[in-house]
């Protein structure tokens, strides 16, 4: 992954300093075990979770298929993990932060509040987080994507902000405060997010987790229940960013994931509206070596458009990207 540290690639968003815009998403550190050893290996940022407060299994195996000529993934963990306990314990150990360390935080399965799970998480890692993000989009835990909607979203948001605004002034700086969505949502779906995210001053939106849609696999192992990731979701995934990206105020970031594989494929969610973007499944099949292709492609990319940083091409291609069909 050779460490690229081009100043062309470095950002400020929200308030964070990220020498460039390539993060690992959730998922790939779910216990917050290796964070800073991914930051080595060149990523700008790195997102540890999903945590739940308490640990817990997750689904029975087989839950990870990898479909491999459509490069994708469909998977169905349901969000096994160690706790929040054991995780707090090892992000103290990380007092050096060449990179942004963000922690995703989830609800278990068998809790009764779900909505009272997340204020614990952000009890809990506010002090120990660049950012949090807050899940709701995980299609395996059942019901958790109702919180994308009406009173559950509310009631969810204002408990999680309330919670952050006393971290923020217990700690004395802000706690940034991000949603990680679906890419399985209509336009009216997404009127009523940014409308939520506006209302109760969230800092971020992170588009996307995994779909439950099946378009364009010819494995077989597609009919296999989860949610699918890789290639076949960079279009839904982008379309949906972009259409995000019209609806939110300009000051508040979206981080861009779903299906990048390639420098070109990250460089067009940077076009889409994404100020940083994530990548796991592109990691499974292209192996680290990607982290270093991406941001020299990445660095090409913006020489050839005139560009002289990152953020001058966010959401330069955003009208476009929204106008596009969601087959
Ligand atoms: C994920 N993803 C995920 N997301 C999240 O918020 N919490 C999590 O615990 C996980 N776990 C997880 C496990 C596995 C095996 C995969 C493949 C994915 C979703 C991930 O962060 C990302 O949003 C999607 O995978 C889309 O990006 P890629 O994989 O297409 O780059």
């Amino acid at each position: 992954g050779g460490p690229v540290a081009d100043p062309v690639l470095a950002s400020e968003v929200g308030g964070l300093t990220f020498p460039n815009p390539l993060g690992l998403a959730a998922g790939v550190d779910k216990n917050a075990e290796v964070p800073l050893q991914f930051i080595d290996l060149g990523f700008g940022f790195a997102e540890v979770g999903t945590l739940t407060p308490r640990p817990q299994r997750g689904n029975p195996r087989p839950r990870i298929f990898r479909l491999e000529e459509d490069r994708a993934i469909v998977n169905r963990l349901g969000f096994n993990n160690g706790g929040q306990a054991a995780a707090i314990d090892r992000l103290k150990l990380y007092a050096r932060r060449p990179g942004p360390i963000g922690v995703n935080i989830g609800a278990n399965k068998d809790s009764d509040d779900r909505a009272a799970d997340y204020v614990t998480g952000v009890a809990r890692f506010a002090g120990h987080a660049s950012y949090l993000a807050v899940n709701i989009s995980s299609p395996n835990t059942p019901g958790l994507r109702d919180l994308h909607h009406d009173a559950a979203l509310d009631d969810l948001l204002s408990r999680v902000t309330d919670e952050r605004g006393r971290q923020s002034e217990a700690l004395g700086r802000p706690v940034p405060l991000l949603l990680k969505i679906a890419p399985d949502l209509e336009d009216a779906d997404l009127d009523g997010l940014a409308d939520a995210v506006r209302r109760h001053g969230l800092d971020g939106v992170i588009v996307s987790n995994t779909t439950l849609g099946r378009a364009g696999l010819a494995d077989p192992q597609a009919s296999e229940a989860g949610g699918m990731s890789g290639r076949p979701l960079f279009r839904r995934s982008t379309i949906v960013l972009a259409r995000m990206r019209q609806r939110l105020d300009p000051a508040i970031p979206i981080v861009g994931v779903g299906g990048i594989d390639s420098a070109e494929t990250a460089y067009e969610k940077i076009r889409a509206g994404a100020a940083l973007v994530q990548v796991y499944t592109g990691l499974i099949y292209g192996g680290l070596g990607l982290v270093g292709g991406i941001k020299s492609g990445l660095v090409r990319c913006l020489e050839r458009d005139g560009f002289a940083k990152v953020a001058d091409a966010v959401g330069t291609g955003t009208d476009d990207w929204a106008r596009e069909p969601i087959e």
